[in-house]
């Protein structure tokens, strides 16, 4: 590798975005965190639009209490003058019921290691990157605490509202995405030619790039207009010369190249790995892409890669995918925004029934490996890494896939590191030793973060002072979600 390698981005960095999220916006996720709880504790029948019909206990109800007070405390150190408290270990207890914690306190102590008390990490100057994961994992201990008195809370999900209202919003994208890919794509897929496909491949691609840009951190308060805006078709033609680096053929090629080596060796499978990021339209867009995948005998399987648990607001779990296809099924769950009231919409169903055949049949399969809610990034993903867990994930994929799909801008903060690379450095170098590995990474993010690299040159300044023109900060065109990139390694 050539140069060194930069530092990671700071939450006391100054005018970055990362600043800003550890300021503002944790303490806003915190709060909605707050008001969803106090929603579900002032409804204990469970029997509102978003609910699990589960009855609250005593016990249920006093631990609820207890997970609302701990949130409220980890707001207040969050926020304002107790910004600067350290950041502290988990305790023993809470290793015990998830022991990958451990990996957090070990990152905790060779960070403090040898540092004087006023330079150990604070909430104010601790790494963006670690910080934000860690927040989620803290939260969900408070939900862990209570197991032997109150189960329930250990499987509840404090997104699930934003996650369900928001994927309720999204009918018109889901609606028009099925339609395409039911009426106009799925009957021709075995007449078309190869550059025909290969034209399909970049569209898929691109849809499931798009999909990201739906994402409930940021898109908190977004109008059904707005959500809109951002899923249809129109808005993805309008937006293709924003995607800035676009290595989609490249990836086609290489996946093309591997189907046909595993075709001429009889008997062996391709598969193709999504990393998922978001529930809801975002995973929808994941699945469409796997079925044309599949249905177009591209490859043989697709594994999609969830979280374990409630992750960075909007990310995607198994539960949320059942419920996904639950509601597809459902006569009521889009009537307000359909206008078919207790109608089941037989497009969203027999788009259900599709993705269900093919989990039937065991060609879409699904992983929640502890790995992708850890505070390691991919640089760990390495075949002679010192984490077990990003060996094992390594090994596993090495050994499996012909192609790895990550989503996102969490994940791509993961992949380069989440460090201060100059905005030109190579995707290759900014992988660390992925990108030095056997493993063929692509990766489609909508750019919601400081971090940013592969850019041709003169591309960042250029953007910078278009986005000054109208924004306190330039550098901040990379944050908005309104461009996007798709960078592939092999
Ligand atoms: O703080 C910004 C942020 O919340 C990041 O944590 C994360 O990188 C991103 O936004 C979430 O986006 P995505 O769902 O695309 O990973
Ligand atoms: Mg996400």
């Amino acid at each position: 590798m050539t140069g060194s390698i930069p530092p990671v981005f700071k939450n006391d960095l100054k005018d970055t975005f990362g600043q800003y999220t550890a300021e503002v916006r944790w303490p806003i996720i915190l709060q909605n965190c707050i008001d969803d709880i106090t929603k579900r504790l002032s409804n204990p029948a469970g029997d509102d639009e978003n609910d699990d019909g589960h009855v609250l206990s005593v016990q249920d109800k006093q631990v609820g209490e207890q997970i609302k007070n701990d949130l409220q405390k980890l707001r207040e150190q969050i926020k304002n003058k107790s910004h600067e408290t350290k950041v502290p270990l988990f305790n023993k207890d809470e290793i015990t019921k998830e022991q990958d914690l451990q990996v957090f306190n070990d990152y905790l102590n060779d960070y403090n290691n040898g540092k004087p008390e006023s330079q150990k990490m604070t909430w104010k100057n601790g790494d963006w990157l670690f910080t934000e994961i860690y927040m989620y994992r803290r939260i969900h201990t408070f939900f862990m605490a209570n197991e032997s008195v109150a189960p329930y809370w250990c499987t509840f999900d404090i997104f699930n509202y934003l996650k369900q209202s928001t994927l309720k919003s999204s009918y018109f994208g889901v609606h028009e995405l099925s339609k395409f890919y039911l009426q106009t794509i799925k009957p021709n897929l075995n007449k078309i030619s190869e550059s025909e496909l290969e034209e399909l491949y970049e569209e898929f691609i691109t849809i499931a790039l798009w999909g990201n840009a739906t994402d409930l951190s940021l898109l908190t308060n977004a109008t059904m207009d707005d959500i809109k805006a951002i899923q249809g078709s129109d808005s993805r033609k309008k937006n293709i010369e924003k995607i800035l680096v676009n290595d989609s053929l490249k990836s086609w090629e290489y996946l093309k190249q591997k189907t046909a080596s595993s075709a001429s060796a009889s008997g062996q499978k391709t598969k193709v790995d999504i990393v998922c990021d978001n529930s809801g339209f975002e995973v929808f867009s994941d699945l469409i892409l796997a079925l044309f995948l599949l249905d177009s005998n591209l490859v043989s399987t697709v594994e999609f890669h969830l979280k374990n648990l409630p992750y960075m607001v909007s990310d995607v779990m198994m539960k949320d995918v059942d419920l996904l296809l639950k509601d597809f099924e459902s006569p009521v769950f889009f009537s307000q925004h359909s206008g078919n009231e207790n109608t089941v919409d037989p497009v969203l169903y027999e788009l259900s029934q599709c993705i269900k055949n093919h989990i039937k049949s065991g060609k879409i399969i699904f992983n929640s490996h502890r790995y992708w809610t850890s505070c390691a990034d991919y640089w760990t993903l390495a075949p002679d890494s010192t984490d077990a867990d990003g060996l094992e994930m390594y090994n596993y994929l090495a050994k499996t896939s012909s192609l790895v799909i990550f989503k996102g801008d969490l994940n791509y903060r993961k992949l380069t590191g989440d460090r201060q690379w100059p905005r030109t450095t190579s995707w290759k170098q900014s992988l660390g030793p992925l990108g030095q590995s056997k493993l063929p990474v692509l990766s489609l993010r909508t750019c919601k973060a400081d971090v940013m690299v592969a850019l041709p040159k003169g591309v960042d300044e250029k953007l910078c002072e278009l986005w000054a023109k109208d924004n306190e900060h330039g550098s901040w065109w990379c944050t908005s979600g309104k461009w996007a990139v798709i960078c592939f390694n092999a």
